[in-house]
C-alpha cells in the first residue's frame, strides 16, 4: 500500500495502516529478493543487532520530496532508511540501517537528514552511533539534494570524531558517498560474499581506466580486510558480523566523558605468568608469535584483535587487565621480524589515537628491528607514514605503559611509547636489548678497520659479546631513568595491573591550541 492511499483512509486506521506499510519496506517480492541474496532486512538486522524488544523508531513516516524521473508516483515510508536508538549489554546506542528493497537504499535528501538528526541526537546524548550500510550511494533522481545530504553526515562524522565511538557495518554494496562516510567513522565492519566498497563501481572504472575489474577484486570484504586496510572486522554472515559490533561495544565507553564498561574478571590479577619465560627465544633472530604474550598477558579469552590480517607486522587491539579494557600495541616478530613500515606505522597510528579520545589505557609491547629499510618503503613516503606513529604516541595523554621483550633499536625504541614520548610506565624483561642497532650491524659499522685487517670472524664474535654486554640490554637504560624496572617475565601481568592501577586517575592537560597537524 502507498502513503497516498492511506491517506484517504479513516483516522481510526491510518495509523495503523501507516506503521504496517512501512514495515513492509519496498514491499514483499524486494523482501524476497534480499532474502534470496542470503541478507537480511534491515529491520532483521536491527533486531539482530539490538538487545531483544529495545528499538525505538525516529521518523517512520519521513517520505521524500522529489519531482521528477517518476519519482512523484511513490512515497515509500522511512525513505529507504530505518533509524532510531535501543540498547546493546544495557547500553543506549543510535542505529540507522539503510533498506536496500527501496531505491536500493540509495541516499535522498530526506534520507540522508534522517541521518543526520540522529547523529545529532547520539551526539548529544553521548551514545554510539552505528550505521547498516546498503546503499547505491547518492540516489541519482535527486541530484544535488543527495549530495547535499552526505555533506551534512561527513560534516556530522567528523564533528563526533572523539566524542562518540562510530561503527559502520557494510551489509551490501557501497558506492560513492556510501563509502565516505563509514570511512570516517572509527570502526568499519564487513560481511564476507555481498559487502562491497568502492568510490566507482567495475562499469566506472572500465569506462576511466579501461580496467576490467569485478565487484569483489575491486573491493570486497578480503581486498578491504587484508590488501587495503579499510575494514577492521568481518565475518562469514551478518549474524557473525553484528554479533562482533555487539562484542567491540563491550569495550567502548559511550562517550568520550564516560569511563569504559569494567566487566568483573574471571582470572586471577595475581596469576604469575610463568608460561611466558618460554615463549620469546633468547636468540634475537628467532621468531615467535606476540599473541602467546598477549593471551597470557591479558585477562583470559579477552583479546579482540582489530585489523587480523592487515599489516600482520604488527598487532592491535582491546583486551581487559583485572576488567578494565586497555587498547594494545605489539610488534609481531613472527611477521616480518617485527619491523614498523608504511602499513603497520598507520594501522597502529590510528588505534593509538582511538584509545586516547576515548581514554582507554595503551599498553604496548616491544619487540622490533627498527623501520624497514628500503627503496619501496623510502618512495612510499615512510617518512610521513612512521612520523604518524611517533606523534600518536607523544600526543596520547592516557595512561601509557610498555614492555620490552626483546630488541628496542634505533627510532624503534623511540617510537614505541619510549619515556621520551611521556610513557607513564616503561619496563623491560632481562633479555631485552635497547641499543642504536643491533650487535651484528654496529660491529660491522664501529669495527670495520679491524674486521677488515685482521681475523675477521674471531673479531666479530668478540665485538660483538662486548657490544651485547655494554649497550644491547635493559640495564644502560634501566641506570639512566629511561625504564621504570626491569621485571621478569612471570611476573608481568602483575606489574601491568598495578601499574595502571596506579594510573587510572591520569590526567594531563594538552595545551591551548585548535588542533595538531599530525603529518597524514
Ligand atoms: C537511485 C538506485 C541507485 C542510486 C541503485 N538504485 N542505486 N536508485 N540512485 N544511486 C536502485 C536501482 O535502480 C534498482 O531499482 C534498485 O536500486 C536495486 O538496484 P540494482 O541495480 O537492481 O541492484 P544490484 O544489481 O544489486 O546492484 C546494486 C548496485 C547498483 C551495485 C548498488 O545498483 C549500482 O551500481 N548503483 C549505482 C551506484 C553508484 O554509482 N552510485 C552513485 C555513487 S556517486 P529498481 O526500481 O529497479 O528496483 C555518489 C556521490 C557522492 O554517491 C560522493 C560523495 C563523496
Amino acid at each position: 500500500m502507498q502513503i497516498e492511499e492511506i491517506e484517504h483512509m479513516n483516522e481510526h486506521n491510518r495509523l495503523d495502516d501507516m506503521r504496517a506499510t512501512a514495515l513492509q519496506g519496498g514491499g514483499q517480492a524486494q523482501i524476497d529478493k534480499q532474502h534470496s541474496k542470503g541478507k537480511k532486512t534491515a529491520r532483521e538486522r536491527i533486531e539482530t543487532l539490538l538487545d531483544t524488544d529495545t528499538f525505538h523508531e525516529t521518523d517512520m513516516f519521513v517520505t521524500h520530496r522529489a519531482v521528477g524521473l517518476g519519482m512523484e508516483k511513490s512515497h515509500p515510508l522511512t525513505d529507504g532508511v530505518v533509524t532510531g536508538w535501543g540498547k546493546v549489554d544495557g547500553r543506549i546506542v543510535y542505529v540507522y540501517a539503510q533498506d536496500f528493497t527501496i531505491y536500493g537504499g540509495s541516499l535522498g535528501k530526506e534520507h540522508g537528514l534522517k541521518i543526520a538528526r540522529l547523529m545529532d541526537l547520539a551526539y548529544q546524548n553521548g551514545a554510539p552511533v552505528i550505521g547498516l550500510n546498503d546503499s547505491g550511494g547518492a540516489r541519482i533522481q535527486e541530484g544535488v539534494d543527495s549530495l547535499a545530504a552526505y555533506g551534512e553526515i561527513f560534516l556530522r562524522n567528523t564533528r563526533s570524531s572523539g566524542v562518540i565511538p562510530q561503527i559502520s557495518v557494510i551489509l551490501g554494496p557501497c558506492a560513492g558517498g556510501a563509502v565516505y562516510s563509514p570511512a570516517i567513522t572509527d570502526f568499519i565492519f564487513m560481511v564476507e560474499n555481498y559487502a562491497y566498497m568502492f568510490i566507482t563501481g567495475p562499469e566506472v572504472v572500465k569506462a576511466v581506466t579501461h580496467e576490467d575489474v569485478d565487484f569483489e577484486t575491486l573491493g570486497g570484504e578480503s581486498i578491504h580486510r587484508a590488501r587495503s586496510g579499510v575494514a577492521h572486522f568481518t565475518g562469514p554472515d551478518e549474524d557473525a558480523v553484528l554479533g562482533q559490533v555487539r562484542l567491540l561495544l563491550s569495550y567502548l565507553p559511550s562517550n568520550n566523558l564516560a569511563p569504559a564498561p569494567y566487566v568483573p574478571p574471571q582470572d586471577s590479577p595475581t596469576r604469575e605468568t610463568t608460561e611466558l619465560e618460554d615463549v620469546v627465544p633468547d636468540e634475537p633472530n628467532k621468531s615467535y608469535d606476540v599473541h602467546d604474550v598477549i593471551n597470557l598477558l591479558m585477562d583470559s579469552d579477552s583479546f579482540l584483535e582489530v585489523q587480523p590480517d592487515y599489516a600482520q607486522n604488527i598487532v592491535v587491539g582491546f583486551a581487559r587487565l583485572d576488567g578494565y579494557p586497555v587498547g594494545i600495541i605489539a610488534n609481531q616478530p613472527d611477521i616480518l621480524a617485527g619491523v614498523l613500515d608504511i602499513n603497520s606505522s598507520d594501522k597502529a597510528a590510528r588505534f593509538i589515537r582511538f584509545c586516547d579520545s576515548y581514554h582507554i589505557p595503551l599498553v604496548t609491547l616491544v619487540d622490533t628491528p627498527g623501520f624497514l629499510p628500503g627503496v619501496e618503503q623510502e618512495h612510499g613516503g615512510v617518512i610521513r607514514h612512521g612520523a604518524k606513529l611517533i606523534y600518536a604516541y607523544a600526543e596520547a595523554t592516557v595512561p601509557k605503559v610498555s614492555i620490552i621483550l626483546r630488541k628496542a633499536y634505533g627510532g624503534a625504541y623511540i617510537v614505541m611509547s619510549s619515556k621520551h614520548l611521556q610513557g607513564d610506565l616503561n619496563f623491560a624483561w632481562p633479555n631485552a636489548e635497547i641499543a642504536v642497532m643491533g650487535p651484528e650491524g654496529a660491529v660491522q659499522i664501529v669495527f670495520r678497520k679491524e674486521l677488515a685487517n685482521g681475523n675477521a670472524a674471531e673479531i666479530k664474535a668478540e665485538k660483538t659479546r662486548q657490544y651485547r654486554q655494554e649497550f644491547a640490554n635493559p640495564y644502560v637504560a634501566a641506570s639512566l631513568g629511561y625504564l621504570d624496572d626491569v621485571i621478569y617475565p612471570r611476573e608481568s601481568r602483575q606489574k601491568l595491573i598495578a601499574a595502571l592501577e596506579s594510573l587510572r586517575n591520569k590526567r594531563q592537560a594538552t595545551p591551548p591550541r585548535k588542533h595538531g597537524n599530525i603529518p597524514l
